[in-house]
């Protein structure tokens, strides 16, 4: 297959590329494109079969539900069974937006796109070019990050192409996508909303619209044995670089003596280390490698680098990386939960 790229400028869509990209989705082909958490690889969500390329495309597990993607209001019915006070008011607060809903499937959603689970998790994003092409496909787009599975999920057209040329009908480069983070995940399905996967969407925001939220327990620490975390795909090793991952954790001078103690003994052992690290801290570490996502006064720009960077190290060819942690809250919680994925749990507790 030949994957077709096309760029579109945001602020002049061209209606031709929207038109085109909605038309391969609706017969049944794959189509990647920018929204303003990361990019997606969209699929018909309401026909199996299309789902299912999703799947081959990505080397993704089959009981990895997909996100439907929709453009408007009205197109929330079919797909939810029940629509509680607390959804309408999470939508009508964050929609369009970087937040997924959990919510109980009608009979129209396949399995396929579930995973054979009774939830369907919906998204509204806001990013023009996502919404054009939603609205030009007629239906609800299933789309997961554009990644090969276990990858970082792309924040620009170059990481699709990287994994997905070849595989898929058609690209459309938007440029770089402006959050950087996949979107908050919230289980409105039963009980107290549930963030099940931490993002741009913070507790302290939900819990101003709905006066409740809890965080799924499985969703940040390493998992006990027996206990499953509710979204399927937060049990994978993730958006994980080619090279071991390590993070340390304690207060930033803490952790970066810690980190300077590893890189020399890296050194001494004929290994190519690289850290992750920060504007803060940049001068202090020598290191082969020397990946600075931003300043610790600006959580935004360090989640917009992260997965970039994550990448960037697969080019240098380290054998293994050292990264900072930032705090368990707010926008930096959702940054240390990809960090932490990506790392498959290693972690080094820094003491004082
Ligand atoms: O920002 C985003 O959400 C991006 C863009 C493209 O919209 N999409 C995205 O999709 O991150 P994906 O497939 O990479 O992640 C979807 C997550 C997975 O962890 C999956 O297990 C969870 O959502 N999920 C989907 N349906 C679910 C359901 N019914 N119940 C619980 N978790 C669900
Ligand atoms: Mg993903």
């Amino acid at each position: 297959m030949i994957t077709k790229v096309v760029k579109i400028d945001e602020s002049n869509i061209s209606r031709e590329a929207v038109q085109e990209a909605g038309r391969i989705l609706a017969g049944g082909g794959l189509v990647a494109f920018p929204t303003e958490t990361v990019y997606g690889l969209g699929a018909n969500g309401m026909d199996a079969r299309a789902a299912a390329k999703i799947y081959e495309a990505k080397g993704r597990p089959s009981d990895n539900p997909l996100i439907l993607h929709i453009a408007r209001m009205e197109e929330l019915e079919p797909l939810a069974a029940e629509i509680p006070e607390e959804a309408r008011a999470l939508a009508s607060a964050f929609w369009p937006g970087p937040m997924t809903m959990i919510l109980k499937k009608t009979a129209a959603v396949p399995y396929e796109t579930t995973g054979g689970l009774e939830t369907v998790a919906v998204r509204m994003p806001s990013h023009p070019v996502a919404n054009g092409i939603i609205s030009a496909a007629g239906v609800p787009i299933a789309a997961p990050s554009a990644n090969k599975s276990g990858r970082p999920s792309p924040t620009k057209a170059s990481h699709v192409i990287e994994d997905m040329d070849g595989k898929i009908d058609m690209i459309v480069d938007g440029g770089e996508v402006g959050i950087g983070l996949e979107s908050t995940i919230i289980d409105v399905s039963e009980g107290i909303p549930t963030v099940l996967r931490p993002g741009y969407i913070t507790m302290d925001m939900i819990r101003r619209i709905t006066g409740r939220a809890e965080l799924d327990k499985a969703s940040m620490g390493q998992m006990a044995p027996g206990v499953h975390p509710k979204a399927p795909g937060m049990k994978y090793r993730h958006y994980a670089p080619k090279a071991e991952l390590t993070i340390f954790r304690g207060r930033p001078e803490t952790s970066a003596a810690a980190i300077s103690a590893a890189l020399k003994k890296a050194a001494s052992e004929g290994k190519k280390a690289g850290v992750i690290c920060t504007e803060e801290s940049i001068g202090f570490y020598e290191a082969p490698v020397k990946k600075c996502v931003g300043s610790r006064r600006d959580p935004e720009t360090i989640a917009h680098n992260l997965y970039d960077v994550l990448r960037a190290f697969d080019e240098e060819r380290v054998d293994c990386i050292f990264s900072e942690s930032f705090e368990d809250n707010s926008l930096s919680g959702a940054i240390m939960n990809r960090l932490i994925k990506a790392s498959g749990h290693r972690i080094v507790e820094c003491q004082e």
